[in-house]
């Protein structure tokens, strides 16, 4: 068997929640590989929303294995959140949940560290979920962190205290007053809450779930475009995003990944700093935000929107090697009389079809337009049904990338979804 990776080709927030739960009936694992709780994977069914942050989307199927892999960074306060309210929906999440010891736990000075330097910076802020991601990813760098697995052990308040009072130090150097008091007891409780979970040597039972015949799914969370290495530095998040990200982040090897899926939205977003080419600040980008009901699952900030950028979504496609695309909240261009895609950049005078380097500087992007289908494609559930103007959109992506687009999404319901 091989383990199947999910995976954003934006900025995040492609919809990797819905089709992670629309793909898990196939699979009897699902793993995150990398982040936490910046994550936000809104789940639709049954008319209610369910957004998880560290927990993986295949936790509302029964029999799946939900493990939390070694890459990912786990923050015990939010971890026990959304096992607090799993358990108020009835979710026998202790039978459902594996955390790899391997994983590097956040701690309270991780969060302070994260909003003092975010602060510090100004006007050039990144625009963080100031979760602590940035912080608790320097201190496993630079290998000072601690991890899941040290909680079993006797020396863990020693070690505890020698990182807090390491990151009390470094606070000390900025202008940021805090108080970690009421923060720092709910967590000595979630971390009582991780210990009623089996905590797992994960590279071992990953490959021990694959050798015995176990279908694997590995849920990844951001976007390609946020990756640490070939996101759009330093507007990034500080993991591997990409697919590479899934072997380092589970412990599986380059040649035990199959099918890579590759979600985009029919459109762009994103949510925090950074560039953004085919960013929209008219009333057609206003009209994207808010039929896409464009604002943040996790901190509720409004998310940036533009058209569809097809040099960005060949770079993911090739960064990844992505084998199937899935296109996402396609619904929402139902109304727009003409839809434009990114070909090109013009960039000093130059035409550019390559994702640059430099993507801070004025990037003009050169748009081929589309004719919209003007009417409403939601309950269209055969490929053939779907409008010609729709069609001719998907099969430009699909002539460009080079990869076809096997599952299109037209709503946020699990039912609101065709596979080709
Ligand atoms: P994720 O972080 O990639 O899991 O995505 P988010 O959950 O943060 O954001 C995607 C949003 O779009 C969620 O509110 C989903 O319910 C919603 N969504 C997903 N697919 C569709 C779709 O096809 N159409 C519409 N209108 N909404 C969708
Ligand atoms: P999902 O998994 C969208 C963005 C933040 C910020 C940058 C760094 O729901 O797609 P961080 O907290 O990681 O230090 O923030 O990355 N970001 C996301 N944007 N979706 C996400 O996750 C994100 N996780 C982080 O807005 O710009
Ligand atoms: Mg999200």
């Amino acid at each position: 068997m091989k383990v199947d990776v999910v995976l954003g080709l934006q900025w995040g927030d492609e919809g990797k929640g819905k089709v992670v739960d629309v793909l898990t009936p196939d699979y009897q694992v699902i793993a995150r590989f990398q982040g936490g709780p910046n994550a936000g994977h809104s789940l639709h069914f049954a008319d209610k929303v369910h957004v998880l942050r560290s927990i993986p989307s295949g936790i509302f199927r029964d029999n799946a294995i939900n493990i939390i892999g070694n890459g990912v960074v786990l923050d015990p306060v939010m971890f026990s959140q959304e096992i607090a309210e799993l358990e108020k929906l009835g979710v026998d999440v202790t039978a459902k949940i594996r955390i790899a010891k391997k994983a590097h736990l956040i701690l309270p000075t991780h969060r302070m560290l994260d909003a003092a330097s975010e602060a510090a910076k100004g006007k050039a802020k990144i625009g963080s979920t100031l979760k602590g991601i940035g912080p608790t990813y320097m201190d496993k760098t630079g290998r000072n962190g601690l991890r899941v697995g040290d909680i079993l052990s006797p020396s863990f308040m020693e070690r505890y205290e020698r990182l807090k009072q390491k990151h009390t130090a470094m606070l000390a150097q900025f202008d940021f007053a805090y108080d970690i008091a009421e923060y720092e007891a709910q967590w000595f409780e979630g971390i009582e809450t991780l210990r009623r979970f089996t905590i797992i040597e994960g590279e071992h039972e990953v490959n021990r779930l694959l050798g015995n015949g176990q279908a694997i799914l590995a849920e990844g969370a951001q976007g390609s475009l946020l990756d640490i290495d070939y996101g759009t530095y330093p507007f990034v998040t500080s993991s591997n995003t990409v697919c590479a990200g899934a072997c380092i982040g589970l412990g599986v090897a380059p040649n035990k990944i199959g099918e890579v899926f590759g979600i985009f939205k029919a459109y762009c977003t994103r949510v925090g700093s950074g560039p953004f080419p085919t960013e929209l600040f008219d009333q057609t980008g206003q009209d994207l935000q808010r039929i896409g009901h464009e604002f943040g699952a996790v901190t509720g900030r409004e998310r940036r929107c533009g058209w569809l950028d097809m040099v960005a979504l060949k770079y993911s496609t090739m960064i990844n090697g992505v084998t199937q695309l899935i296109m996402m909240k396609s619904d929402v261009l139902n109304t727009f009389p003409t839809i434009k895609v990114a070909v090109a950049y013009e960039i000093g005078g130059k035409r550019v079809t390559e994702f640059p380097y430099e993507t801070n500087e004025e990037i003009t992007p050169v748009y081929k337009e589309f004719e919209g289908w003007n009417c409403d494609i939601n309950s269209v559930r055969r490929y053939e049904d779907f409008p010609r103007q729709f069609k001719e959109y998907v099969e430009f992506i699909e002539k460009e990338t080079g990869v076809p687009v096997k599952i299109i999404s037209v709503g946020p319901d699990r039912e609101e979804t065709i596979v080709r």
